[in-house]
């Protein structure tokens, strides 16, 4: 008897119980996250606000039932969820090859023999409750044996989130292909959908784009691997429903740094399907006889708080659960970094001098960008051979970092270890470890290839140099880029079957990479960039602790920008910079400059050879403003409080937990005249949000002035720059009763 008929057969009513789950912050307790009921047999993941819920059906299938708010589904009978069984028959919970393809597959596979239908049977369960995390998983195997796949899924019920990942196994004696493994698949309920994501490309990343989901599919997917004109991350939501702070949305991420896909289609139900993991185009994976293969983590999520409370849950989640353990209750450091300031031309007297003003503005981090190895005069040479350049830094770089040491500032490096350019040592004595095409000429982009992060030896060589640059000198923070996405992924030499596999194994290298600094170097601070924006996600996240937003400094353009990373991304991973960029030839001050780059993790990339006693007056106050306020930025809850897409203006506050502490940013892009612009005709406040109603706070920085919460959230706070490219900050703290 299988587990499953002995299952259905005990006849009763099993409920397995896991710890109780609780945030102030957002939701509710939950006592029974996971719970398992019988006749049928049936799986429900609740979270505060959500419930999804699976069901076995006669046939041995698993099927979605709900994917939605938990409220309406508690206490429903097994008469109503035999009815739900039997119209959601054709809804798969891990639809596959084979059937009727009502459903965008989550798995394909090919036989030895060329067979490709499957069909998938429930055949156990296991609930894990003692783990830190509650976690259901539901093992599923193919009809005739030949492959197992355990569907799993982590549950966290105060924020609302869910990850599911899938793992397949080869049962049979013989080779399996797998064609495409997504992460994972959901069904939501019959309604019109809107899709909510970020789009871009360099310099203008994060934009947010919202479109309806009409017949037919969308399909967001990334070939390469750098993902300037796409995130990974999506939100759903009933077409016309606008609130920021209210209404249903399901929202969701993807932990994998490579090439993936999400797809998102309208099934003949006129329910709507999402599908999402690693990108089956040009790619495959073989697996032998009892082998294995685990596809990334898909986070999912659901609330009734709009997009506003999915952007809080994730970044709770991710500040609490995604990024490295090190260094994720930490404050990030303010940071210099001299590239924009010196680009190339580095030398040891030049940063130490810089670094000295730096240090008299209160940088806590001095950073040395590109240009301090072997032969990098410009962008043509030098990617691959990582030591110090000679003429450079005829004496190391230790003396440098000693004086900065000396100074007490920690003291960091760039790098670009998936690099290399034909001009260096490493491609005169590799020229096969850069991805290349056999007879054609290579293609360059920045005059740089791709090296073959797939090939085990490039892994090796790269932690190998990296281990030996960061043991021999004092250096605390790395700055890892990647300027140019993959082309010609052809890996000579392997067999075509590990030549498909290529984007997976560089991923999963660059991963091991990742781990092995984090092991040997364990206060080791990273941070992660491509060119920009180029490589956010949680893949990303839960190795690196912050990451380079974008390229573009530019004040105002970076309002927009923000704006749409802190969609998915928590502040204190997004790193942010004053610079003397004026890409808009619009003059903006120093001090718009930093209010800007504060409602992030501060840097300051200004030439300060350039800079008088006024800058540095200037400089010296907003960083220590910074400091007393990152606190809240960076762990803060944050509400989008007026849109830059909507109007000319932007304004956010950042709420401590327990909601004691909060500040306002307030931004205008332009100040058009009174009454011509819809920013204009807007309200003179701006509506705050987050606050206790019923205590009173004190205004500090930019006003002052005691109101309570309530007033605050109603009439709101005045709107105070005044004129094009201004901003003010305001510090509420509750007043002691
Ligand atoms: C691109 C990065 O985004 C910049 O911040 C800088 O590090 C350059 N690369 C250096 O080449």
């Amino acid at each position: 008897m299988s587990d499953f008929t002995s299952f259905l057969r005990s006849g009763v009513f099993l409920l397995l119980a896991v710890q109780t789950q609780f945030s102030p912050a957002l939701g509710q307790p939950i006592d029974q996250p996971i719970t398992v009921g019988s006749n049928p047999l049936r799986f429900t993941l609740q979270t505060a606000s959500s419930a999804t819920v699976l069901a076995v059906t006669d046939d041995g299938s698993l099927v979605t039932i709900r994917e939605g708010a938990a409220p309406g589904y508690r206490n429903q009978t097994s008469e109503w969820m035999t009815r739900q069984i039997s119209a959601g028959r054709n809804r798969l919970t891990a639809p596959v090859m084979g059937g009727f393809p009502m459903l965008s597959a989550q798995l394909e596979t090919r036989f030895h023999d060329g067979t490709r239908g499957i069909r998938l049977r429930y055949r156990s369960h296991e609930v894990l409750n003692a783990s830190e995390v509650p976690e259901l998983r539901i093992s599923l195997e193919e009809e005739q044996g030949s492959l197992g796949v355990t569907l799993h899924f982590r549950v966290y019920p105060e924020w609302d989130l869910v990850e599911r990942w899938a793992r397949i196994e080869n049962r049979s004696e013989r080779t399996v292909v797998i064609e495409k493994a997504a992460s994972s698949s959901l069904v939501l309920p019959r309604d019109e959908y809107d899709l909510v994501h970020l789009t871009g490309r360099w310099g203008q990343e994060f934009n947010v784009e919202r479109t309806a989901l009409t017949g037919g599919s969308k399909v967001l997917e990334v070939r390469g691997m750098r993902f300037h004109h796409l995130s990974p991350w999506y939100l759903v939501r009933p077409s016309g429903d606008d609130d920021e702070e209210a209404g249903r949305v399901w929202f969701g991420a993807l932990a994998w740094s490579g090439n993936w896909k999400l797809e998102f289609e309208k099934t003949p139900e006129g329910e709507l399907q999402i599908v999402g993991g690693i990108n089956s185009w040009d790619t495959e994976w073989t697996l032998g006889a009892g082998q294995s293969f685990e596809t990334p983590v898909l986070v999912t999520g659901f609330c009734e708080q709009g997009p506003g409370g999915a952007s809080r849950r994730m970044h709770h989640f991710i500040r609490r659960h995604i990024l490295p353990i090190k260094a994720r209750g930490e404050i990030r450091p303010v940071l210099y970094n001299s590239w924009y300031a010196t680009t190339f031309g580095v030398s040891e007297e030049q940063q130490v001098a810089l670094a000295r003003t730096a240090k008299q503005i209160g940088v806590e981090l001095f950073v040395m960008d590109d240009g301090w190895f072997k032969g990098r005069k410009d962008d043509h040479a030098g990617l691959g051979d990582w030591t110090p350049d000679e003429e450079k830094f005829p004496r190391g770089l230790n003396p440098m970092i000693s004086a900065i040491n000396e100074m007490e500032m920690d003291f960091g490096l760039w790098v670009e270890p998936e690099m290399v350019n034909p001009d260096s040592d490493l491609y005169r004595a590799h020229p096969d470890w850069a991805l290349q095409t056999p007879g054609l000429k290579p293609l360059e982009s920045r005059n740089q290839l791709v090296l073959n992060f797939a090939r085990d030896e490039v892994r090796d060589y790269t932690a190998t140099w990296l281990n030996k640059l960061l043991s021999e000198n004092s250096i605390k923070f790395v700055k890892w880029d990647f300027n140019r996405d993959l082309a010609e992924v052809d890996w000579t030499g392997a067999s075509p079957e590990t030549a498909r596999e290529l984007r997976i194994r560089y991923v999963k290298n660059l991963y091991s990479v990742y781990q092995g600094l984090r092991k040997d170097f364990p206060s080791l601070l990273l941070e992660g960039c491509a060119g920009g924006g180029g490589r956010v996600d949680l893949g990303t996240l839960s190795y690196v602790d912050q990451v380079w937003t974008s390229d573009n400094t530019n004040p105002s353009d970076r309002i927009f920008i923000q704006y749409g990373f802190s969609q998915a991304y928590p502040a204190n991973t997004m790193v942010s910079w004053t610079t003397d960029d004026d890409w808009r030839n619009a003059r903006p001050s120093l001090e718009y400059r930093f209010r800007v780059a504060m409602a992030g993790v501060l840097g300051i990339g200004n030439d300060l050879r350039d800079w008088g006693e006024e800058e540095i007056e200037i400089a010296k106050r907003e960083v220590a403003r910074y400091k007393e306020i990152r606190h809240l930025v960076q762990w803060g809850d944050l509400y989008r409080l007026v849109s830059p897409i909507e109007s000319d203006r932007s304004a956010l506050i950042y709420v401590a937990e327990d909601r004691s502490d909060a500040v306002v940013f307030m931004y205008n892009l332009q100040d058009p005249l009174l009454g011509t612009r819809s920013a204009t005709r807007e309200s003179t406040q701006v509506i705050l949000r987050g606050l206790d109603p019923d205590a009173d706070y004190r205004f500090s920085l930019d006003s002052e002035g005691v109101y309570s919460g309530a007033t605050l959230m109603t009439n709101g706070l005045d709107w105070l720059p005044r004129g094009d490219y201004q901003a003010r900050m305001v510090r509420l703290e509750r007043v002691a009763e």
